[in-house]
């Protein structure tokens, strides 16, 4: 399979905050953000792997700042790391100053997701290159992320995470 770059990737999603969609104080209803970001997350992973994906984890979501009715929010969200079957996928949120324009970043999250073939299994993926720097980086973090999740999760050992357990020696 040829090796992609997680620019092929790449998915942004730009929507508006509506009424219905926030909270007693007016701000953006975080399940709400959670559900446009899988939608994002979720596009970018059937760009890297031109197949059916599945969310398999929530790694981290970060709510910064809030985000107040009427925003303009942009989610914009890369494959960071494809594994053998699943794919970290990595969004930087970004919501939009009215009058000037400018954006200031409001959010980060991390999701996991899973290739899979018509019958719901785990299906091989194409494997990612990382070409910037912020690129890399993710890239070598993401691996430390998956062992954390898979623990987490319950699906591996603490003392197998070798990668995760590097970080505290
Ligand atoms: C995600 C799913 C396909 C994994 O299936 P599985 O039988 O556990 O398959 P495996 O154990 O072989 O795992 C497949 C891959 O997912 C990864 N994975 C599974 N659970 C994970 C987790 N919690 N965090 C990170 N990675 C995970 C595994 O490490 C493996 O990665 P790799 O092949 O790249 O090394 C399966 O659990 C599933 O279908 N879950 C429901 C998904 C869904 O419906 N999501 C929407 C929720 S509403």
């Amino acid at each position: 399979m040829q090796p992609k770059h997680p620019r092929e990737s790449c998915s942004i999603m730009t929507d508006l905050v509506l009424p219905s969609e926030t909270n007693p104080l007016n701000n953006l209803f975080g399940g709400e953000l959670l559900a446009r970001m899988d939608r994002a997350a979720s596009i970018a992973a059937r760009r890297h792997s031109r197949r059916i994906v599945v969310t398999a984890s929530v790694n981290h979501v970060a709510f910064n700042r809030t985000i107040p009715l009427g925003s303009v929010v942009t989610i914009e969200a890369k494959v960071s790391r494809a594994f053998k079957t699943s794919m970290e996928v990595f969004m930087d949120v970004w919501i939009e100053d009215r009058e000037s324009g400018v954006r200031a970043k409001a959010n980060e999250a991390i999701y996991t997701f899973v290739a899979v073939d018509e019958t719901g299994r785990p299906t091989q993926i194409a494997e990612i290159v990382p070409e910037t720097d912020l690129e890399k980086a993710r890239f070598e973090a993401a691996l430390r992320r998956k062992q954390l999740s898979l623990v987490l999760a319950g699906k591996m050992k603490p003392n197998e995470a070798t990668e995760l357990k590097a970080l505290f020696q």
